[in-house]
């Protein structure tokens, strides 16, 4: 029986910051970001937009392609959760008019929990073959303004069916993982802005990406050179490359030459270069920017995919991609999602970003900006009140 990816759509907010206004205003040299980091623009989400209305305007898009009464279970991934008790899941649940008989829980565990929601829901759906679930990977990825992760920010959602007979691929269930508690990165529930031990953050990441995929080759039993392409979770796409001529070296003992690196994972770059960091849902649309960014035709290809969350856990699976998924792919959509969106001035960006910290009155009407189909309208007696717009 095969399961896997029947439809995946995703969105990002409508601003966005150019790497060489921000290079500018921090007195960097723009080379850092756009060659050191390979960034060239990153998202940015004004007051009125959130993970919450970010995943509702994915998720409309992947239901025009499936019954909704079939979808029985939706799963959150996401690390910048908006409740601590509430998951982020039951306002989606509501804005898409979700079946009544649809679980909806929030998992987490840094950049790697969508990962696990779809882990899950394949086992769901093997025990029951009918079942339609819904996995959503929403993040704002925020840091200080000022800090040496600032230009890694971003903001994005994706989401996906998992069901039988998927139409874009199917998940193999051989998986290698690598799991070691580890303070890279963490936020704590008192702060807006995670703490970042950098170098330490990359280190790890490899250390996961070596040793996740020993186990996937050494069980699945597939070689480097049978993946077609790769796609990697990428907190800026240059770690994405380090990811792949690391492990091309180990696999093939000698350095990846420049157009192979090129050929083999910048499909799935395209995307992330000018959307930024979107910690879950990052990988997932690295791999849409593969799927929609490749001439050639991939049905029946494998491709491998690597997903880390700090803290740490590093998973290596691989999936076959299926003879129609050019029927169900989108990247008209997604062109046109990305390139209209407004530009932003450093004030502009730095006025968005400062919003969030006033949030905590708990009564107040949040402006209209530019959004897609849903906002989050305002807050009363602390509860979030979103609308959907005509
Ligand atoms: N021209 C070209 N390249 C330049 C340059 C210039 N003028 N100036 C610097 N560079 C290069 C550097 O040589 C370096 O490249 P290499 O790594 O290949 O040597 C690159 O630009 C970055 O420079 P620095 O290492 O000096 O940058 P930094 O210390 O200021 O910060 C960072 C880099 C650590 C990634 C920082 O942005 C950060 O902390 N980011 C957040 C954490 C993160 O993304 N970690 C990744 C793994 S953890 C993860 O994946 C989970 C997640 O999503 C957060």
């Amino acid at each position: 029986m095969k399961i896997g990816i029947d439809v995946i759509k995703f969105y990002t907010a409508r601003y966005y910051l150019e790497a060489n206004d921000l290079a500018q205003s921090r007195d960097v040299d723009s080379g850092k970001y756009f060659k050191g980091l390979g960034i060239k623009k990153i998202s940015v989400m004004p007051p009125d937009e959130d993970i919450i209305t970010m995943a509702a305007n994915a998720g409309k898009e992947v239901l025009r392609y499936v019954d909704i009464n079939k979808v029985d279970m939706l799963l959150f991934a996401t690390e910048s959760g908006v409740d601590q008790s509430k998951s982020s899941g039951m306002w989606v649940h509501k804005l898409l008019n979700l079946p009544e008989t649809c679980r909806v829980v929030e998992l987490k565990q840094a950049c790697y929990s969508a990962t696990a929601a779809i882990r899950m829901a394949f086992a769901m759906v093997y025990q029951n073959p009918e079942s339609k679930i819904m996995v959503i990977a929403s993040d704002n990825a925020r840091y200080e303004l000022n800090s040496p992760g600032e230009p890694t920010q971003g903001c994005g959602a994706v989401a996906m069916i998992i069901s039988t007979n998927p139409r874009v691929l199917s998940l193999q269930n051989k998986a290698g993982v690598y799991a070691k508690d580890a303070m890279d990165f963490w936020r704590p529930n008192y702060r807006t802005e995670p703490f970042v031990n950098g170098g330490y953050s990359i280190e790890l990441y490899l250390k996961a990406l070596s040793e996740s995929w020993k186990q996937y080759s050494l069980i699945s039993g597939n070689l480097f050179d049978q993946h077609y392409k790769f796609c990697y979770h990428s907190p800026f796409p240059k770690m994405a490359e380090k990811a792949h001529a690391h492990l091309f070296k180990e696999n093939n003992n000698h350095e990846i030459d420049k157009s192979l690196l090129k050929t083999e994972i910048s499909g799935s770059l395209k995307y992330g270069r000018i959307i930024g960091n979107t910690y879950t849902a990052s990988l997932y649309i690295c791999l849409i920017s593969l799927l929609e960014n490749t001439k050639e035709n991939l049905a029946g290809k494998i491709i491998g995919l690597y997903s880390y969350g700090s803290g740490c856990i590093g998973e290596f699976f691989s999936v076959v991609i299926e003879a129609g998924y050019k029927e169900v792919i989108s990247a008209e959509l997604h062109d046109k999602l990305l390139n209209t969106r407004q530009r932003v001035s450093i004030s502009q960006y730095e006025a968005y970003h400062n919003f969030s910290d006033k949030m905590v009155e708990g009564n107040h009407n949040i402006p209209h900006y530019e959004d897609g189909q849903f906002r989050l309208f305002g807050f009363k007696d602390h509860m979030r009140l979103y609308e959907e717009l005509e």
